[in-house]
């Protein structure tokens, strides 16, 4: 049994795990109450926080998996990318776990963690990763565990990162992608048009923004929006960001030769992007796997089942390995 630790940014996380996809407990405490007064993640509060937070919620994860802590037999941590202060919490807690327990410590990459999320409870196939989270927007060939290579990035803002920008520009609560998504639901998306950034750059890479751009000046231009026309606003910007995504994700599994995509990240809680993406997978004849929910923002779960194939694979990680808050996948 593994138990894995997750605190890159403002989430504290721990879960059970037996390998190679039994999940017996997942717990995320969440700190975006604490940050939602500064509009973002503060990280010296980030990292207080953690320290606070890891351990009721490693307790609450041995205690909902029912497992007894001398049954863990190997304890893993995400130790990359994030804020090296609020990473070093998690790691440096597995690292003492396993020290004083005898048993080997497993380092994860975050995002390897986000692509295994899909395939919590299920073997990982070759497929195409479309990543998309507030740090990230990644387009991944996934051969399978262990051999992955970027085919597409995006070349400034993260697409969630863009989501979070436009909701505070519009005046929304922190973390703006899920209320640009709950106003967007009454918006017309049609009443702006937004550009498709690098829709048809004819490579996979991405830019968020221009869109982010445009909603400033058309913000600008309107002066003080009325909540119609804030809603209107962000189904716009909505409609153009999930285009572009899941368009470069087909254009992806055409190009590769490779009809499986699976959609992980917290963006990927988007209830439209979600079901854009199954109607063009379905047309195209692409076999779609989508996290769940519950497991696209951060989560332990997902690190737990990236580190039990590395577990049956023992490969295990020195206790002298250093967290990389600029980690690569
Ligand atoms: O994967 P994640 O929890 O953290 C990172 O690794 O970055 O992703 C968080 C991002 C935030 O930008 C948040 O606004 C976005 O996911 N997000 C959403 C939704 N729920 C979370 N974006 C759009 N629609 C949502 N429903
Ligand atoms: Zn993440």
């Amino acid at each position: 049994m593994i138990l894995a630790l997750e605190s890159s940014c403002d989430e504290t996380a721990a879960a059970v795990l037996s390998p190679p996809s039994n999940l017996l407990s997942s717990i995320v405490s969440s700190q975006a109450k604490e940050h939602e007064p500064y509009g973002g993640v503060v990280p010296e509060l980030a990292s207080r926080n953690h320290l606070v937070l890891l351990r009721p919620t490693v307790e609450k994860a041995l205690a909902s998996a029912n497992v007894t802590f001398d049954k863990i037999e190997a304890f893993a941590a995400t130790s990359g990318p994030g804020l090296s202060s609020s990473l070093l919490i998690g790691n440096t807690a597995a690292k003492a776990l396993s020290l004083s327990s005898q048993k080997p410590f497993i380092a994860i990459n975050h995002m390897e963690g986000h692509l295994c999320s899909p395939f919590l409870d299920m073997e990982i196939k070759p497929h195409i990763g479309l990543i998309v989270s507030g740090g990230h927007t990644l387009l991944v060939k996934v051969k399978q565990f262990d051999d992955y290579k970027v085919v597409g990035n995006s070349l400034d803002d993260a697409a969630g990162e863009a989501f979070d920008k436009v909701g505070k520009m519009l005046g929304l609560s922190y973390p703006g992608g899920p209320e640009v998504e709950k106003s967007a639901l009454k918006g017309d998306s049609k009443r702006f048009n937004f550009p498709r950034s690098m829709l048809n750059s004819g490579n996979l890479n991405f830019s968020f923004s221009g869109i982010k751009t445009s909603v400033l000046y058309k913000l600008k231009e309107i002066g003080v929006p009325d909540k119609q026309t804030i809603s209107d606003l962000c189904a716009s910007f909505q409609a153009a960001v999930i285009e572009i995504l899941v368009t470069k994700a087909l254009n992806a599994a055409k190009l590769y030769n490779l009809p499986r995509i699976a959609l992980s990240g917290g963006v990927a809680c988007n209830g439209s992007l979600r079901d854009l993406i199954k109607k063009k997978a379905s047309e195209g004849g692409v076999e779609l796997f989508i996290v769940d929910k519950n497991y696209s923002t951060d989560n332990a779960a997902m690190i737990a089942r990236a580190a039990s194939e590395r577990f049956i694979r023992k490969q295990f990680s020195s206790l002298e390995s250093d967290v990389n808050p600029n980690l690569e996948i």
